[in-house]
């Protein structure tokens, strides 16, 4: 049996040999005679002279296997108390009529199409249309504002936008229409022509530019695959950097599609046939990996969950979901299981339910605090794997092979690297610090397939965020440390990016956006950290001269603010008034000293902030109980 001592090695000390093995597990048109080189930029790229197609192995491949009678997706939907199936023929019969809907909109390949979807079939659809005939695909999550549609359909200069009437939060509808219309009309780009998925719960008015999806779906063309190089892109995933503007991570098709293969074998333990839960949300990574391209892949039974895990209609639905669909592997983010642990400590709901199909449970997105992971182990009674990636990465940079030789677990940590991850510590310095010091986690070039290989339409930006800190490596963003046993711990950003209940947000467009309040002067915005959410943002403001604005009232209007230009899933609930801000003598804010306030930790003021006693202030105000930790006390 294969070690995962030995893959590891393998993978790092002969990295083609390893990767060549892994690509014949996928049904190429055209096998790679190269398999890792450099492209013109100087950049490392994987299967080079590959040819194949992601959504012909995602559906057709099975089919062609027999398998076309399975069940590929199962929709879940309790906001709307329908439950759908698709087999692999339906899947791919309304994939390849809705490619044909996006070829006689004018999509070829390369072109981009922005997906503005809830989590209905539809998205998937759209996905794996774009896929099918080569479109970039660019999916945006449904909670985000119409400003932050705007910057990203100015970004990715799409061709069409998919959208629908409505999402449901809960029992609330939320009309999608007007805030695509706003953000259309945000956007500098001309987007040509819109298809809008009308649901029942609120049926948009459409417009010239619009089209019904059933409607162009009825007299739509079949669309084949087509033959794409290994390195065409196959989708742009926005996510939050350190400054305001989103980055557009590039994922391509060959390297993907290998490298999820691959993952969903020996890390989840996947086998053709099994079903797959990963409760997570189309628009982020966890979405497009391990809900829509991973399972399929596999030949998996996924499945695709609009609903939340409480109050729809209760904390039990999770553990409804995993008894009716049989789930063998389940993955969602710990927040999730916070707000279930808040309210049915005891598990009562899960009880009598007959979950001896599931195996193993996965969590990642943010870190597993140990309350919730003790949890989580005594009630399930299966193996509880955290494991660590990014949006970068496309898959898990470290985390237990279970699919190929399970680890023990440690508590806190995110285990071991995977194969192909060469994951280091370094200092500020470079230096690699022992076991136990804390540094920046980096991983050595190159990275393994499936991870981005540019920032779309800005390499200078791919280059300027990960590979100038440490020349030679791949920069995380994340802190952390290696134990003496070579477990991975992983401690929390070290630059300007939050996590909000296993949502990624960037301080700096936050910071933009509050300081757009026409009473704001300066501000600062940082995490604090929250019982429930992992991270809450809380902002630090200082007020222009003369403003007269009560407290309560400003408080109000910022918040409204960044609901209305970000959107409310970044939870912006709390700020403070300072009358001054900790500053560098180069006047640049101390975001780092704040925040270690913020941690409660032990801080020593820095010679260079000019008056120490606003750093008192601020202190005093974070961690008083006015404003406490704060996830209860909403305005
Ligand atoms: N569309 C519109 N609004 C949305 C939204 C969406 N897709 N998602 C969240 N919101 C809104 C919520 O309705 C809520 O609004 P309110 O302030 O008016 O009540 C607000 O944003 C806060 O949302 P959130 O913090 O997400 O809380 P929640 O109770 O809606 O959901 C969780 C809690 C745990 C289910 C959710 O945060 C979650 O799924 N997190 C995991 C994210 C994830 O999958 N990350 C990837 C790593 S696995
Ligand atoms: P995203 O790109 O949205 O998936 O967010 C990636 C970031 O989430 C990482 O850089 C980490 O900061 C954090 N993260 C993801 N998984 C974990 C984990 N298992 N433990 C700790 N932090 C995590």
């Amino acid at each position: 049996m294969e070690t995962y001592r030995s893959a590891f090695l393998q993978s790092l000390e002969n990295p083609e040999d390893f990767w060549r093995e892994q690509a014949r597990s996928i049904d190429w048109f055209k096998f790679p005679e190269t398999v890792l080189s450099r492209d013109d930029r100087g950049n490392h790229c994987w299967f080079a002279d590959g040819e194949m197609n992601t959504a012909y192995l995602a559906l057709d491949y099975h089919i062609d296997q027999g398998r076309g009678d399975d069940i590929a997706l199962i929709h879940d939907s309790p906001v709307t108390g329908t439950i759908s199936h698709f087999t692999f023929s339906r899947l791919r019969d309304e994939v390849a009529r809705f490619a044909g809907v996006l070829r006689s909109l004018g999509v070829h390949k390369g072109d981009r199409v922005v997906i503005y979807l809830p989590m209905i079939p539809e998205a998937v659809i759209g996905m794996l249309a774009c896929a099918r005939i080569g479109a970039i695909h660019s999916v945006v999550f449904g909670g985000f504002a119409a400003k932050e549609l705007a910057g990203r359909i100015d970004d990715a200069k799409p061709r069409v936008l998919l959208t629908a009437s409505c999402g449901i939060e809960f029992t609330t509808v939320i009309p999608y229409k007007p805030l695509v219309d706003e953000a259309l009309a945000i956007a500098s780009h001309q987007v040509e022509n819109c298809v809008i998925v009308q649901r029942p719960q609120c049926v948009a008015e459409l417009g010239l530019a619009d089209h019904d999806w059933r409607q162009v779906m009825a007299g739509a063309v079949p669309a084949d695959c087509v033959k794409l190089a290994a390195t065409d892109p196959l989708y742009i995933l926005y996510t939050s950097g350190t400054t305001g503007k989103p980055k557009g991570v590039v994922r391509d098709n060959g390297g993907h599609a290998v490298a999820l293969r691959y993952s969903m074998e020996a890390i989840y333990g996947a086998r053709s046939g099994d079903t797959f839960w990963a409760a997570s949300d189309v628009g982020w990574v966890v979405g497009h990996s391990y809900i829509v391209y991973g399972p399929l892949l596999a030949g998996c039974t996924t499945i695709l969950f609009e609903g939340k895990p409480v109050r729809t209609p209760d904390a039990g639905t999770f553990w409804r979901v995993l008894e009716d669909h049989r789930v063998n592997i389940f993955f969602t983010a710990p927040t999730a299981f916070r707000a279930i642990r808040k309210e049915d400590p005891e598990g009562e709901l899960l009880k009598g339910r007959e979950l001896s199909d599931f195996r193993t449970l996965f969590v990642a997105g943010e870190r597993t605090d140990l309350p919730t992971y003790q949890w989580l182990c005594d009630l399930l009674q299966v193996p509880v794997v955290d494991h660590w990636w990014q949006t970068e990465t496309g898959w898990a940079i470290a985390a237990n092979p279970m699919g190929i030789d399970p680890q023990k677990s440690k508590a806190g940590s995110v285990s071991l690297p995977m194969p192909g991850f060469d994951v280091r510590i370094l200092s500020e310095n470079h230096q690699q610090p022992g076991p136990g010091e804390e540094g920046d986690v980096v991983v050595r070039l190159p990275l393994p397939p499936g991870c981005l290989p540019t920032v779309w339409g800005d390499h200078d930006r791919y280059l300027d965020s990960y590979l100038t800190q440490h020349p030679g490596f791949f920069h995380t963003g994340d802190g952390g440390y290696f134990d003496q046993d070579g477990y991975l711990f992983i401690m929390g950003r070290t630059d300007d990016v939050i996590n909000v209940a296993g949502h990624r947000l960037s301080t700096g467009e936050l910071e933009e956006v509050v300081a757009s309040h026409p009473a704001v002067a300066e501000c600062a915005v940082i995490g604090i950290e929250d019982r429930d959410k992992g991270q809450i943002p809380i902002g630090i403001l200082l007020l222009k001269d003369g403003v007269n604005i009560t407290k309560n009232t400003l408080q109000q209007e910022v918040v409204a603010i960044v609901r209305r230009d970000i959107g409310a899933f970044a939870n912006f609930k709390r700020l403070v008034v300072v009358s001054r801000l900790p500053k560098t003598r180069s006047g640049k804010i101390l975001r780092q000293a704040m925040r270690k306030i913020a941690d409660g930790m032990n801080f020593e003021i820095p010679a260079t902030i000019d008056d120490p006693a606003i750093l008192d202030e601020i202190r005093d105000e974070l961690i008083s109980d006015k404003i406490g930790f704060i996830s209860e006390s909403k305005i």
